[in-house]
């Protein structure tokens, strides 16, 4: 993680600073140093008025923003506010109505998403891209072992070696607390916050750039919850990660998020740094859910 040097800094860096920080790497000439500051004052991936209607019911209706490399975005909103369809279009899992993603490739290219073929799609989603689903059992290999969970991931995107992909393996299960004696057990033989954590450690052990995430913490319990969520905020901000994290939770945003987007009706109707939109709700709705979480 050498690019960049700014995103591991303290976790909540001023979204205005981003790229001002990435100086020059030792060893890094000149001419990289431009590169690399050049493609971070990029945006990682722009969302264009990107709309999805179910025949005459809206999803989500005319959401654009960007997301900055190492950026953690976190959409918030009601249940059916449409976080899920817009988190689905951005990630190609469904084809909005109407609309477009632009996304800077790791080489440096840009290309809209909605225009790549299928195949093209589908190796970004095995290697630059990760997805955390709310269910455990829709990201991981039930009937497969632990550690075949991980190695799968890695051998998807080129690794051979057993030797290698079994010691990434057990390296990336002790990163996500799960004791190196499961390695062999299967998904169903854990409980769920372990599921949960084996999910992040099977999209995180390619290194991707940017991961979605749909509820990650949806189906644990409170106490589970508060550890995972430290978890994932330690890996997010040492692996420089973009993320994009759906829930109903504040606290969540909260924690994870350095910018939130707040939806209702399918539509983005405010926007901010985190602490901001929550220390200082613009939106009248957005009061109302602030202050409704601190009434629980
Ligand atoms: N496959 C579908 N067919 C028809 N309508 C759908 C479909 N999926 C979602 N919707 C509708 O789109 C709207 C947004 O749903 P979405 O699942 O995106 O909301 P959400 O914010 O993720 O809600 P939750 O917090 O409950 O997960 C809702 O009105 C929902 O009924
Ligand atoms: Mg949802």
């Amino acid at each position: 993680m050498t690019t960049h040097a700014s995103t591991a800094a303290p976790h909540r860096q001023p979204v205005e600073g981003r790229g001002k920080a990435a100086g020059r790497v030792p060893g890094q000439t000149h001419d990289e140093a431009s590169a690399a500051i050049a493609a971070d004052e990029t945006p990682l991936l722009t969302a264009h008025a990107v709309s999805k209607f179910y025949g005459p019911r809206i999803g989500c209706r005319d959401v654009s923003f960007e997301l900055w490399p190492g950026e953690v975005l976190a959409v918030v909103g009601e249940s059916g506010s449409g976080k899920t369809t817009l988190l689905n279009c951005i990630s190609t899992r469904l084809m909005p109505t109407t609309g477009s993603v632009t996304y800077r490739l790791a080489d440096g290219g840009s290309r809209e998403l909605y225009r790549m073929s299928e195949a093209e799609r589908r190796m970004l989603m095995r290697t630059e891209w990760g997805f955390v689903h709310q269910n455990p059992a829709d990201g991981l290999r039930m009937t497969v072992s632990a550690g075949g969970n991980v190695g799968e991931r890695l051998m998807a995107t080129g690794a051979r070696h057993y030797g290698n992909i079994r010691a990434a393996a057990t390296d990336w299960l002790e990163r996500v607390e799960i004791a190196e004696d499961r390695i062999d057990d299967q998904p169903r033989a854990f409980s769920g916050g372990m599921r949960q954590r084996l999910q992040i450690a099977r999209n995180l052990v390619t290194g991707p750039r940017l991961i979605f995430m749909d509820e990650p913490t949806g189906g644990l319990d409170v106490s589970v919850q508060a550890r995972l969520l430290d978890l994932l905020r330690g890996l997010v901000t040492d692996l420089g990660l973009a993320a994009i994290v759906v829930t109903h939770d504040l606290a969540v945003a909260r924690l994870l998020s350095h910018r939130m987007m707040v939806m209702k009706d399918g539509h983005v109707i405010e926007t901010g740094l985190t602490d901001r939109v929550l220390d200082d709700p613009r939106e009248a709705y957005t009061q109302l859910l602030v202050s409704s979480i601190l009434q629980a």
